[in-house]
């Protein structure tokens, strides 16, 4: 595995040191608008390679509200797609901090949403979820579960048989933006409103239901994104719009929202889970202990996700004009340090204002 080892500052003393920068960049609408990669973002990823005024290289991360494949798999995507060389541990994608709460989990029934069924099962099981179920397995275990969809062959031969009569699950976890809002929202209701049992009784609060002693099950969401720009002309819904769906049919059918942890950009947990990752690489880049962090640039297109989590971690960012942030629509909804065309002029800002 090749991988560039910056021009290290060497100071008097032996122990190198790393550039006083280092980046998080934002992928949909930053760097890539659906499959395509903008044109700026080689130029930019090149000054990061050593094209720059002082020929060293600058480490940096990819920090994401995407997902639906693992960490391996989609830097060999990214890397094609980027021209660069991207490692695993220099992509946190919405659902990579889920490796940090797996070993609650590792041994009980949970329900996985989001992507494709099989590869985010592969995902989930990946991550040490030794019991990750999909909605398609409850569909395929009873079609009568959602009478308005039925299996497609592919996605038969990617269920996992299973009686979920005599399976509790504990928790949900929606890993990347839902493909069938409409089967997801029946399964997650079915799931919550009997605590666990996929038609079991519904055991809403109520002071008569004798199973109250089961716990309630926890809905975990990893992107709150309600917007993102891919390659149509205006931003599409994500995650964060699935969210609110469910929550409104909740609200209706049950008559309060339900309680959810979420994760992703821009929430605390995402950003402390991001620099830590972007720790460990630098100390991979110095080969020493980092005791304190260069500056950290979040290059980004999403003022509500992207800069309020740059902001609110203390990171300088650069809002660019490629995604989903119009500036014909007004000022940003959060104020980034600089406004930039594109990933090119937003890196050459950094490195200027930084060497
Ligand atoms: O599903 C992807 C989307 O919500 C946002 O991705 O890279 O702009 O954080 P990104
Ligand atoms: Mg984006």
């Amino acid at each position: 595995r090749t991988h560039t080892s910056p021009v290290r500052y060497i100071q008097s003393s032996s122990r190198p040191r790393l550039p006083p920068l280092a980046f998080a960049f934002d992928i949909d609408g930053v760097l890539l608008r659906g499959p395509h990669t903008i044109p700026a973002a080689r130029r930019a990823l090149d000054m990061l390679n050593g094209v720059n005024p002082m020929g060293v290289t600058i480490p940096f991360i990819l920090l994401t509200n995407g997902g639906g494949l693992g960490e391996e798999a989609r830097r060999h995507k990214l890397s094609s797609q980027l021209g660069v060389e991207i490692h695993s541990n220099q992509i946190v994608q919405a659902h990579t901090i889920l490796k940090s709460v797996v070993h609650k989990y590792a041994d009980k029934p949970v329900l996985v949403l989001g992507g494709r069924n099989d590869e985010i099962r592969k995902v989930a099981e990946d991550y040490g979820f030794k019991h990750a179920y999909t909605t398609l397995d409850v569909l395929a275990w009873k079609p009568e579960v959602w009478p308005f969809h039925n299996l497609t062959p592919e996605e038969r031969a990617s269920v996992k048989p299973a009686d979920f009569s005599g399976i509790p699950i504990s928790a949900i976890f929606v890993f990347h933006d839902p493909r069938n809002w409409s089967l997801d929202i029946q399964v997650i209701l079915d799931v919550i409103r009997s605590r666990g049992i996929v038609g079991g009784p519904y055991l809403d609060p109520s002071p008569t239901s004798n199973q109250q002693s089961l716990p309630p099950v926890e809905l975990v969401l990893c992107n709150p994104d309600l917007l993102w720009k891919s390659d149509f002309p205006q931003p599409r819904l994500g995650q964060g719009a699935f969210r609110e769906a469910f929550q409104a049919v909740y609200q209706a059918v049950v008559g309060a929202r339900y309680p959810c942890v979420q994760y992703g950009k821009p929430t605390k947990a995402t950003y402390e889970f991001a620099e830590s990752v972007l720790r460990d690489r630098l100390e991979e880049f110095s080969g020493d202990r980092v005791d304190e962090m260069p500056r950290v640039y979040m290059i980004a297109d999403n003022p509500e996700s992207d800069i309020a989590g740059a902001n609110a971690a203390g990171w300088p960012s650069v809002l660019v004009k490629t995604g989903v942030y119009d500036p014909s629509r007004g000022p940003p909804t959060h104020t980034p340090s600089y406004i930039a065309e594109d990933v090119e002029e937003a890196v050459r800002w950094a490195i200027e204002r930084e060497m």
